[in-house]
């Protein structure tokens, strides 16, 4: 008689795992999430983990703390200043980065160049989307000859990992985890149970070997990492290009770092030479600020550790329907509903009869309260028509009763804005520093904002 094959249920949103399927994951509660996956026969074969522990070179045993050696000495510099930030200070020699976000977006690009500049690290390329000819293209038209760099096309797991062992590279770069699949499951590459079993092999690999992963990942159409979200939490880096592809400017953010800060913000710019890092963002954000037009306004955003200036975009327009149309794009969308119902309640500004559009330049995501007043001013300033005339950053959250709150690291703010070139900045109430350089006019509600930056 025939031998059943085992099968177990796992989700493919969160990988809890059952024996017998079910509408909604037990975990996540996320219905129709449940995959089918076929567990391997273990019976004639060693298990593949047992083979991979087998090839572990330290026996595992509990160390002291204070045993361990490890330094910060021991990162790798890449020498691309916004690739390093984004890391922490550089790459983690053992660790597990996921490098994410759109097809075309330049995942393959940054890893090539980034593997290029590791001279002093024996780096293994193995591709799985791309042919040895295609990387030989891209790498010519990016002027790139590295001796230590090799180059592989394989994407069965096990393969690769053997490869590791005997070629013993410092880095390993997987374009892309969606690709490589373990032949003892029998689903589909890019599948739930394949891209999680496989990474947790390079994990083990990682660790064991010592050996820096860099696995390149895809999105889906809401723009998160593909696979499961157990992924996410397997790695020590999660690194997600943002912005759009139409654009020269390429940002990446660190989602999650076990080595350094997460929310890190990297700006480059993409050119015929492949991504070029761009030193001064808040310049590159701000090139096409200009206070004589009304609806602008400036806010300074902390991205990770670093204040960053940006232009915010408001156009109000009488509505030509019967349900006035909000639009944002950079901002979150209920914030600026919240913003624009504050105004009107508060502040007697009306926009209920207007269709109100939000743009943040440059395809920066803002995040961050402390950007509410510039967003506010620059409704009120399309709305009246009315423009500052002179540059001034506004900085500071707004509170439901049109309060401008306190923000965190306001002094790191203001020099960044000072070293911008600007001459004037309003701030939360409560400011005392004495800023001889800047103007600072601190303020107790968004009427006083609007007065002392000109708006009214
Ligand atoms: P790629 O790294 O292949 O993207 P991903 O791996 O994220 O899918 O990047 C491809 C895009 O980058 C493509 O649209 C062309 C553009 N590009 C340049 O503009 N200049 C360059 O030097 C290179 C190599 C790519
Ligand atoms: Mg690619």
């Amino acid at each position: 008689m025939a031998k059943k094959r085992r099968t177990r249920f796992i989700c493919s949103n969160c990988g809890w795992e059952t024996s017998q399927w079910l509408g909604n994951c037990g975990s996540c509660g996320q219905w129709n999430t449940l995959e089918e996956v076929v567990i391997p026969d273990e019976s004639g074969q060693k298990s593949h983990k047992s083979r991979l522990r087998s090839h572990g070179t330290d026996a595992v045993k509990p160390y002291s703390l204070d045993e361990i050696p490890v330094s910060e000495a021991d990162r790798l510099q890449i020498g691309m200043g916004e690739l390093d930030r984004v890391l922490g200070g550089g790459l983690m020699p053992g660790s597990f980065v996921l490098l994410g976000g759109d097809p075309g977006i330049g995942k393959s690009t940054l890893a090539l160049q980034c593997a290029s500049m590791l001279t002093g690290q024996k780096t293994l390329y193995v591709s799985g989307e791309e042919s040895l000819a295609q990387i030989r293209q891209r790498a010519h038209r990016l002027d790139i000859h590295a001796k230590h760099l090799r180059m592989y096309t394989e994407t069965e797991i096990m393969q690769i990992i053997e490869t590791v062992r005997s070629e013993k590279p410092g880095v390993l770069i997987i374009d892309s985890i969606q690709t490589v699949y373990h032949s003892a499951l029998q689903s589909m590459p890019g599948t739930t149970a394949q891209i999680r079993e496989c990474a947790a092999l390079l994990m083990q690999l990682a660790k064991q070997e010592k050996v820096t992963v860099i696995g390149i990942g895809h999105v889906t159409k809401d723009g998160d990492l593909a696979g499961p979200r157990i992924l996410e939490h397997m790695v020590d880096t999660v690194l997600q290009f943002e912005g759009d592809k139409q654009s020269h400017h390429r940002i990446l953010r660190t989602l999650k770092n076990r080595f350094g800060p997460a929310q890190e913000v990297g700006v480059f710019e993409m050119d015929n030479g492949g991504l070029r890092e761009v030193s001064n963002p808040s310049e590159l954000f701000l090139s096409e600020f200009d206070p004589s037009v009304s609806g602008n306004a400036v806010v300074c955003s902390m991205e990770g550790t670093r204040p960053l200036l940006i232009e915010i975009q408001a156009l109000v327009t009488p509505t030509s329907y019967g349900m006035p149309q909000r639009t944002a794009s950079g901002f979150d969308h209920r914030r600026l509903s919240l913003l624009l119902a504050v105004l009107e309640k508060r502040c007697g500004w009306q926009f209920s009869q207007h269709d109100v559009f939000l743009n943040v330049a440059g395809g920066m995501k803002l995040t961050e309260t402390a950007c509410d007043l510039g967003v506010a001013s620059a409704l009120v300033s399309s709305l009246s028509g009315k423009a500052a005339m002179e540059p001034v950053v506004m900085i500071g959250e707004v509170g439901l009763g049109a309060e401008v709150r306190r923000v965190t690291q306001l002094v790191r703010r203001l020099e960044e804005a000072q070293a911008m070139g600007f001459s004037h900045a309003v701030v939360p109430q409560g400011y005392t520093e004495d800023s001889n350089i800047l103007k600072v006019s601190a303020v107790r509600n968004i009427d006083d904002a609007l007065k002392k930056s000109g708006l009214i």
